[in-house]
């Protein structure tokens, strides 16, 4: 069995670190939605968002709805394609909702950009972004991150959801993936 110290360069954030942060960004949604009259329409960004999303809609104290999309601008590899594709869409209408997208990481903000416009167009009444982490680094579209977990260095970041080849989602933490893992 491969260890920790085999594809792991350093941990950047633990599992309690991670759990109080959320709660953080968690109560700072609560109280800005405070007053919303229709449940808030959560959107986790599959697969990537999927824990985040699970630990952050839990301890929101406002009504949600929960939706979920997949949409990929990313091959197999470390490098962005700039193409964003959406493979599953909603199965609420967006039209007239508040809309919180939920998101693992910016990058190139190439994703972000393209559903924000997305959700604009079919006519949400609000869209904002929640994102575990955001790597300013590597920005090549401008877009508003409303909600950030932490903003990390530029790595390749792996667990609580975030994989290599789909590897290390279910790590319990965030760590930075050694180079040797991905440039043989
Ligand atoms: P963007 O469109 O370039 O902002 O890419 C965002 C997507 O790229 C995220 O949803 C992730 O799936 C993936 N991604 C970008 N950086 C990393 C990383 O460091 N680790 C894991 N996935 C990443
Ligand atoms: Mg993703």
């Amino acid at each position: 069995m491969k260890t920790k110290e085999d594809f792991i360069e350093s941990v950047l954030y633990t599992e309690e670190q991670i759990a109080e942060r959320v709660k953080e960004l968690s109560a700072q949604i609560t109280s800005d939605y405070k007053n919303i009259t229709k449940p808030l329409l959560t959107v986790g960004i599959l697969n990537g968002a999927v824990v985040f999303y699970t630990d952050l809609v839990r301890n929101l104290r406002i009504p949600v709805h929960f939706d979920f999309m997949i949409a990929s601008s990313y091959d197999a590899n470390t490098q962005s394609s700039g193409k964003v594709n959406i493979l599953k869409n909603l199965d609420n209408d967006p039209r007239g909702r508040d809309i919180l997208l939920v998101e693992d990481i910016i990058d190139s903000g190439t994703t972000m950009n393209y559903l924000i416009n997305y959700f604009k167009e079919k006519g949400a009444t609000s869209v904002k972004v929640a994102s575990l982490l955001d790597k300013p680094s590597r920005r090549k579209i401008d877009v508003k991150v409303d909600y950030i977990g932490f903003e990390v260095p530029d790595e390749f970041i792996v667990g609580y959801g975030l994989d290599f080849a789909q590897h290390y989602r279910n790590l319990p933490y965030l760590g930075i993936l050694k180079r040797s893992v991905y440039s043989k």
